[in-house]
């Protein structure tokens, strides 16, 4: 088995809770931002964005867009859940945010260019994890919150943010979770 086949069958994804916000390396950033940028995408036309989240940008987008959208959906929220919003984007040493942006094409419908962007967060998600950071692929509630779209300068009536890819350090090594079983969800087509 090589060691790629082998970094796929048994890598796992890290829980940003049981993620240690650290510091990830310049050099392993750059690979990990090549490898998201290096996917499936039909006509090459680019229609993702990708923006790094790090340092005080963690918390600042935090302070002003998570707690400021959180209380506007739970007026009655207590502090603890306020500064649970405020600190989310620091349970990660960096967080790459993907926004889909599609484009206009005469043949290649949007389903594909969604696909494409969730491709990036596969790559992302995989280059961070095989180089042994913790990383995980996130939604949570904000994605489907305007004004981070807006914060990433995206149009949310038609950009979507595919994921959020947090990377840090494990806090502790993951257990194995449930995986589908291959007899239920692979058929074999063959006359
Ligand atoms: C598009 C997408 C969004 C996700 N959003 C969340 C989320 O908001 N919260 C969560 O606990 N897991 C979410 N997950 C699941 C985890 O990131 C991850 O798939 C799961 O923990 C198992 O990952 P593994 O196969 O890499 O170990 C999401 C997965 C995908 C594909």
């Amino acid at each position: 088995m090589n060691n790629i086949i082998k970094f796929l069958h048994n890598r796992r994804s890290v829980t940003a809770k049981n993620m240690i916000s650290n510091h990830v390396n310049e050099e392993d950033l750059n690979n990990i931002l090549s490898c998201g940028t290096r996917v499936p995408d039909h006509g090459a036309l680019n229609p993702w964005e990708l923006f790094v989240i790090k340092d005080e940008a963690r918390f600042r987008i935090g302070n002003e867009i998570l707690v400021k959208e959180f209380k506007l959906s739970n007026p009655d929220t207590s502090d603890d859940d306020l500064d649970y919003e405020r600190n989310r984007f620091c349970r990660a040493s960096v967080v790459i945010a993907v926004l889909f942006k599609p484009v206009s094409h005469p043949k290649i419908p949007q389903s594909e260019m969604f696909l494409s962007a969730g491709a990036v967060c596969s790559n992302l998600l995989l280059a961070a994890q095989s180089l042994g950071y913790a990383a995980q692929w996130l939604t949570e509630w904000y994605a489907y919150n305007p004004s981070i779209i807006r914060e990433l300068g995206g149009n949310p009536d038609t950009d979507k943010i595919a994921g959020f890819i947090y990377i840090g350090d494990k806090a502790k090594d993951p257990n194995e979770r449930r995986r589908p079983n291959k007899e239920k969800v692979i058929k074999y087509i063959v006359s």
